[in-house]
């Protein structure tokens, strides 16, 4: 009977292995455990035995049964992770198709230009602050000491809106205003950069457009010289980049500023890019805000970001920063 019941239990276990779906799995079933099945009708013959033998073949009978039930049990999960796989796989969308057909966008090469001049400048312990891009003559003109008589007036070719008095609210010509609206709300010392968007009634050429951008760097401590100017355009100009380009300052002339320098930097054959002005603060725009020039003096200087990035890219046409052509943008 023992031999009996290993052969079925080893049969059971075989075959159960081999089951590919339910409807075989409840026929096994049926055959090993129902009530036709060995250790069925072997069990229905215990009373015949006497009671060792009962008790030595009832283990054998159940131990049997036990072992077929884990056999079924196993052979049903393992049908029925099958079954799972079976689901997910005619559910599976493959999503990265998708992926692979979207192009990903990048930033306009200005836009990369302005975030690398702010790393550049926060990295040299600047904060980086704003103004609007609408302004009032007092901030664009009067406070930097540019009254209304004054000839550089005319030479920001400004674009004025249709507002209160005439030529008293315009698009900023500069960035320099936000100086103004720094050194009104800000204890010195003060270290910022201004970057943002300048408006003048250019006609857009080559090397000019009407809506451009610029960044406006302001410094104000205590014992500041034209050396500390000098030296922090220098170290800009080596950041940006790179260590062997040079600069230098040329005598200028600016309202705000005084003295004042136009700033180059060196080109690779030898020759002087002018790239932007810069001074110490004019006396007279520290008291329009408060400051006291005797206590404090500072510099500042600003640039235009579209031909920094025409200059880094050697671009032939400033208007290709405009035009919109994913052609062009995405080489970048
Ligand atoms: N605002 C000047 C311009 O747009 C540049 C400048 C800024 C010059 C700061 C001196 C100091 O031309």
């Amino acid at each position: 009977m023992i031999e009996q019941l290993q052969n079925a239990v080893a049969e059971a276990e075989t075959r159960l292995t081999a089951v590919t779906d339910l409807d075989q799995l409840k026929a096994l079933d049926s055959e090993f455990l129902g009530k036709k099945s060995l250790v069925s009708s072997l069990k229905k013959q215990l009373g015949g035995l006497d009671p060792e033998e009962r008790k030595v073949a009832g283990r054998a009978i159940n131990d049997s049964r036990r072992r077929i039930e884990e056999a079924v049990a196993e052979a049903r999960s393992r049908l029925d992770a099958e079954a799972l796989a079976k689901r997910y796989e005619a559910e599976r969308l493959d999503l990265t198709e998708q992926l692979h057909r979207i192009e990903r966008g990048h930033y306009h090469l200005v836009t990369q230009a302005r975030d690398r001049l702010e790393d550049v400048f926060v990295g040299m312990g600047f904060h980086i602050a704003e103004g609007p891009e609408v302004e009032s003559a007092w901030y664009n003109f009067e406070a930097l000491n540019i009254p209304e008589w004054h000839p550089a007036r005319g030479s920001f070719d400004t674009i004025f809106v249709d507002l209160g008095e005439p030529e008293e609210v315009m698009l900023r010509s500069h960035t320099s205003p936000v100086q103004i609206r720094t050194m009104e709300n800000q204890e010195p010392p003060i270290y910022i950069v201004a970057p943002g968007r300048t408006f003048r009634t250019d006609t857009a050429d080559a090397t000019h457009l009407p809506a451009f951008n610029q960044i406006e760097g302001l410094v104000i401590d205590r014992g500041i010289t034209m050396g500390d100017l000098a030296g922090t355009i220098d170290s800009f100009v080596h950041a940006f980049f790179g260590g062997d380009v040079k600069s230098r300052l040329r005598p200028s002339y600016f309202p705000f500023t005084e003295p004042s320098a136009e700033f180059d930097i060196s080109r690779p054959d030898g020759s002087w890019l002018e790239l932007g002005g810069c001074g110490m603060v004019h006396p007279n725009v520290l008291r329009n805000c408060g400051i006291d020039p005797d206590e404090w003096q500072g510099f500042a200087f600003g640039f235009g970001i579209d031909r920094l990035a025409v200059m880094r890219y050697q671009l032939d046409d400033i208007r290709e920063l405009v035009n919109n052509d994913v052609r062009f943008l995405r080489q970048f």
